[in-house]
């Protein structure tokens, strides 16, 4: 069951499309929100299998639906990362997701009815493509860099893959009423400009939903930083809502200039509390205040210093200590309450195509962190986020790229 949610979960999505669609782009999102949210997801991805299994040097015509030896290698394949998907369901998954292009009505059948054999719902995600600048810009940032085109030479490459996807669509067959036969579905048109939903039912596919409506591929940068020192942070205490700190208020000076230096300039977040408000003031660009991003609420532990913690509430202290995700400040929040408040941010910066800045606190950075460089929240709660600091992820074709600047 998925931590913030009453209703049990236990879901397949399949993914449906052309080769050079953006699946496994789509694929790699959902599982990293789902995970962050806190759902144990997983996706299995047939190229990988192949790529494992029987090397990474096929060319074109092992995927001519024509190559009967071909097309054996590859339902091999897909029935060996099915085995596995339904194994690890049984055993300890909520949510997996079937990252192939599952192109014909039958193989969807067949998908299908395993799933449903072994109590799983099932929910179809197909990605169509009509506009080929989408196309050719997924073939030459995500397919080139493959492992399967290493050291090809960029033109051969793209030619190969273009006969690759020629062969997929010699048997295409896209999603449609006929085949889904009371099967959920959600199609995706060029990235979302068009989006047919088909017998969508539940808690999680609505959210799923709701999540891809607001993704795109347009790439920018995210920088994130911690407000300016403030007055309690100088005397080491959580919480409250203290002004900067001289230090502090240097720190928001550092910042307006790197900010100017910019090339494009970001949207800016901040929290509701005075010390990220002022650490924006002095920039060019106007901010939105957002109460989502308020810090952690240490509840009857605000404005105490950790040593007053350990000494007047060991035990508080200590269960904290043990379990630092899940546990909950008396009259205050947990990370994982954190998290939850947060998924409406990570909805908005997703449908944002501007260059974000996020001026918010610890414990919402982190959180925010583990969506952004696919990290389990666990990994997280103890990272260090140094003050008048930008943490700068610039985006790669599938993951984000951290810089750490140091301004004062
Ligand atoms: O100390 C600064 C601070 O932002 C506190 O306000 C907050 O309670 C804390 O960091 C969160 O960090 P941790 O979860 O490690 O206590």
């Amino acid at each position: 069951m998925g931590p913030n949610s009453p209703h049990s979960t236990r879901l397949v999505i399949v993914m449906v499309g052309l080769p050079a669609r953006g699946k496994t782009y789509i694929a790699r999102k959902l599982a990293r929100f789902l995970s962050w949210l806190g759902y144990r997801t997983r996706v299995f991805n047939i190229g990988d299998y192949r790529r494992a299994r029987l090397g990474n040097k096929h060319r074109a015509d092992f995927f001519d639906p024509e190559n009967a030896d071909g097309n054996r290698a590859r339902s091999e394949m897909a029935e060996a990362a099915l085995g596995d998907l339904l194994t690890w369901m049984e055993v300890d998954g909520e949510v997996a997701i079937y990252d192939a292009t599952n192109t014909t009505q039958r193989r969807r059948a067949t998908v299908r009815e395993r799933c449903v054999q072994n109590g799983l719902q099932v929910v179809f995600i197909e990605s169509a493509c009509q506009d080929p600048a989408i196309i050719e810009a997924n073939i030459r940032e995500t397919k080139l860099t493959s492992p399967d085109y290493e050291g090809m030479d960029p033109d051969e490459a793209v030619a190969d893959f273009r006969k690759r996807i020629a062969h997929y669509a010699s048997v295409y067959e896209p999603l449609a009423d006929a085949d889904a036969e009371g099967a959920s579905y959600i199609k995706l048109i060029d990235v979302g400009r068009v989006v047919e939903v088909h017998r969508l039912d539940g808690y999680l596919p609505a959210k799923l939903l709701f999540y891809l409506l607001n993704l795109h591929v347009v790439r920018r940068p995210i920088y994130l930083t911690r407000h300016g020192e403030s007055t309690l942070n100088e005397e080491g205490r959580i919480g409250g809502d203290a002004p900067l700190s001289p230090n502090g208020q240097k720190y928001a000076q550092a910042l307006a200039q790197f900010v100017a230096g910019l090339p494009i300039q970001p949207e800016v977040f901040t929290s509701t509390l005075q010390r990220t408000i002022q650490t924006a003031a002095p920039l060019a660009v106007p901010s939105n205040p957002w109460r989502a991003l308020d810090e952690i609420d240490a509840g009857i532990c605000d404005g105490m210093t950790y040593a007053e913690i350990a000494e007047q509430i060991p035990n508080e202290y200590e269960a904290r200590q043990r379990d630092k995700l899940r546990y909950r400040y008396p009259r205050g929040e947990s990370y994982q309450d954190v998290i939850a408040r947060l998924e409406p941010v990570i909805i908005e910066l997703e449908r944002q195509r501007r260059p974000l800045m996020v001026i918010a606190h610890q414990a919402v950075l982190r959180a925010l962190y583990a969506y952004f460089m696919d990290k389990a929240p666990e990994d997280i709660l103890r990272m260090e986020i140094p003050l008048h600091t930008v943490i700068q992820l610039a985006p790669g074709p599938y993951a984000f790229v951290e810089t750490r600047h140091r301004l004062v």
